[in-house]
């Protein structure tokens, strides 16, 4: 229980890090940055097999806090004629598997939503920039020269470059593809059909829609004030778990030392506070920002 947590603990810290970049980067820097951080937690070695350590400390986590419930349970199947539970224990202490299967039911979604579109069904689109070209044409009947606007779509590659992907011809309006994509970001020159790049999909964009970004005035999820509600939620319960959890978890570590005890309950306190208000911070900043 108190390993899997603590490296849970650490997993928060890292993983809030990554996500303050959605408030603190604006504009197409933002979304570059977070995409490409995104990028390197699904390619980077070392980082994979932290994440799959994470994925089996949540389900180990969450199995033997609920083996535990129940024993607990039965060991004491009536409640005792006297029961004062308030006097020597806090009402977190009294309900972490309740507090620990909300958080659990909130993860479950949170995947659903965001990793396993991007890992599972591969459903976030390219990070792709649109652009205004003004390109200047000579007629050749009357030698004059006119200005007429393209739009083109670049493709932000894993080698940092924007790679043209398509164009709106402008005499006829049809948009012209000059890339095949396969596997959905392996980008291939459409006449001479090798690979030219890897391109970085875009995940920012569909965590910003998700918390209710709009689109030339349009928000994008009509469910997004929901959206941020049980994340708000979610992250008070959090609150409650860690305030709880930190303390007990060096307790059952044996890292308990009288000199210091004040010092970890403190610190345990603060970062019970201090982590779950920062994640609460990001969807009501994107949601406020539309
Ligand atoms: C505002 C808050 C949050 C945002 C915007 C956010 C965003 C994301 C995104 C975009 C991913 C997918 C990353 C990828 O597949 O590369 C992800 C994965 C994940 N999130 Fe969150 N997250 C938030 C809070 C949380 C919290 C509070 C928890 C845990 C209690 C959590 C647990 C996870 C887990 C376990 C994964 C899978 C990690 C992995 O595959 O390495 N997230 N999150």
């Amino acid at each position: 229980m108190a390993l899997t947590g603590l490296f849970l603990i650490a997993f928060l810290v890292g993983h809030l890090l990554g996500n303050l970049q959605l408030i603190t980067k604006t504009g197409e820097e933002g979304r570059r940055a977070f995409n490409e951080y995104a990028y390197f937690m699904g390619h980077n070695i070392f980082i994979k097999i932290m994440a799959y350590t994470t994925y089996i400390s949540i389900l180990a986590h969450a199995c033997i806090g609920l083996y535990l419930a129940v024993q607990n349970k039965k060991a004491r199947p009536k409640n005792y004629a006297y029961n004062k539970p308030g006097t020597n224990s806090s009402t977190a202490s009294r309900n972490m598997a309740i507090l620990g299967t909300i958080i659990l039911v909130f993860i479950c979604t949170h995947m659903a939503n965001f990793w396993y579109k991007q890992k599972v069904a591969e459903t976030v689109p390219l990070h792709v920039l649109h652009k205004e070209i003004t390109e200047q044409q000579q007629n050749p009947m009357t030698g004059q020269v006119m200005e007429q606007k393209i739009g083109i779509n670049y493709v932000l590659t894993t080698k940092g470059d924007y790679m043209p992907k398509s164009y709106k011809d402008p005499n006829s309006g049809q948009d012209v593809e000059l890339m095949d994509i396969k596997d959905g970001t392996h980008l291939y020159d459409k006449k001479a059909e090798i690979q030219v790049g890897e391109g970085y999909r875009d995940l920012h964009t569909v965590v910003m829609n998700f918390f209710g970004q709009s689109e030339q005035g349009q928000p994008t999820n009509e469910y997004a004030l929901w959206a941020v509600i049980l994340y708000v939620v979610s992250m008070f319960v959090l609150m409650f778990h860690l305030w709880h959890g930190f303390a007990s978890a060096f307790q059952s570590l044996g890292l308990n030392h009288r000199k210091y005890n004040g010092l970890i309950r403190f610190l345990g306190q603060a970062f019970s506070i201090v982590v779950p208000l920062a994640f609460a911070i990001i969807p009501v900043m994107i949601y406020l920002n539309r």
